[in-house]
């Protein structure tokens, strides 16, 4: 059979063996209600106190800064309806990127139809935000900023810390979406003019379905949810303990890792975009030139078919994608590439390639011997095709 290579890690990553015995433990072992006063409840609790200062000492903030989400698109989505519940009429103006994720994007439009008014501020053609255009954005009628630290598509990190600054100096808030960057980059919550920050545990090799929005001590949010006092009242409900362990010992593994890894990671990265420029010299690697996380390469490869070249390379057992997984399949091209200013064909011409802990020199060869061979041959279809 032939041997699958895993070229996605921006999608999600595979849980790490640690991760799993740490989770089957929590599951068999210590499945208590944190919230039961006897010592079922005393051990679940020790537990998910133990997870949360994990996560605290990965992203350099305070436990109680912690709040478990099931994932990076409920945070993302409470951070902005959070705040909005908040405003007076007077201050419901909320200003996003044009490519930040749809978690952002969609809940924005969603906030909009309640009345709130959204500014997209455009990105350039490399994938980067400019702070002064953010800065021009903001009116004596915004709330809050949303811009996301790591492109999920290009990989491209943005400047934040200027962002904050200029949203402090301005007197909004600042939410970034974390999710590409926390356990990757020297991600540092309590150093940053950064009020509200969205994480995710399967981006980290850690499970799916929980993450956690990190809200600096003394910022005010609107509930998530009601009915219990579970996450200090803020969002309740019985927590998903298995999935906390998990993002707890997922975090303790990147704080012993992260940097070693980052930079085997990116020797790997380096490796297969100058071995593909080399192959296939009209390539165009998206972001390059900017500060780009080691992890994601996104390529264009003009006269192909993303979608096509990613079935092609899958038929081979090689999984990379086009773009977010989520919404790769939905026809029509993605957002994100279109807002560099991309028409949609030249946007349908993309790949990301995503390396991770799991990732290997061997992954690298074969994707570097098959890829030009695939490109070559849709690049002659093509051909064939028009004449
Ligand atoms: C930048 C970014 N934000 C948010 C999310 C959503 O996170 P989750 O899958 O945990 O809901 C993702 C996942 O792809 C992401 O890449």
């Amino acid at each position: 059979m032939q041997k699958r290579r895993y070229l996605d890690n921006a999608a999600t990553t595979p849980p790490d063996p640690k991760v799993i015995e740490a989770m089957t433990s929590c599951l068999a072992e210590n499945w208590g209600n944190p919230s039961s006063a006897h010592q079922f409840g005393h051990d679940a609790k020790m537990a998910l106190e133990t997870a949360r200062k994990e996560i605290a000492a990965l992203a350099h903030c305070e436990a109680d800064e912690v709040y478990f989400t099931s994932g990076g698109t409920e945070a993302d989505n409470w951070a902005l309806q959070g705040v909005l519940s908040l405003q007076p009429d007077s201050k419901r103006h909320i200003v996003i990127s044009s490519f930040e994720h749809h978690a952002v994007i969609d809940q924005a439009r969603q906030l909009e139809k309640l009345g709130a008014a959204v500014t997209q501020v455009p990105v350039s053609a490399s994938g980067f935000v400019d702070a002064s255009a953010v800065n021009q954005a903001i009116t004596s009628q915004t709330c809050m900023v949303s811009v996301m630290h790591v492109n999920n598509e290009l990989g491209t990190i943005q400047p934040i810390g200027e962002i904050g600054r200029l949203c402090q100096t301005r007197g909004v808030l600042f939410h970034t979406d974390a999710v590409q960057s926390f356990g990757k980059l020297d991600f540092r919550f309590n150093e940053l003019s950064v009020q509200l920050a969205s994480i995710s545990a399967h981006k980290i090799y850690g499970p799916k379905g929980i993450g956690a929005l990190l809200i600096k001590r003394g910022t005010r949010l609107g509930a998530r949810s009601f009915g219990g006092s579970q996450e200090r009242g803020q969002r309740t409900g019985t927590e998903n303990m298995p999935g906390i362990v998990g993002f707890g010992e997922a975090a303790k593994l990147c704080r012993v890792l992260r940097e070693e890894e980052g930079a085997r990671i990116r020797g790997l990265r380096d490796q297969c975009e100058t071995r593909l420029l080399e192959a296939i010299p009209d390539l165009i690697v998206n972001g390059k030139g900017g500060n780009r996380a080691d992890a994601i390469l996104s390529l264009r490869v003009p006269g192909c078919d993303g979608e096509e070249l990613m079935i092609a390379l899958d038929m081979r057992g090689l999984c990379v994608s086009t773009g977010a997984a989520c919404s790769a399949g939905a026809r029509g091209a993605s957002h994100v590439l279109t807002a560099l200013g991309l028409s949609v064909k030249d946007a349908r011409s993309s790949l990301r390639i995503s390396f991770g802990r799991f990732s290997t020199m061997e992954d690298v060869d074969a994707l570097c011997e098959t890829l030009p061979t695939i490109v070559k041959q849709q690049r002659e279809n093509s051909i064939a095709t028009v004449t």
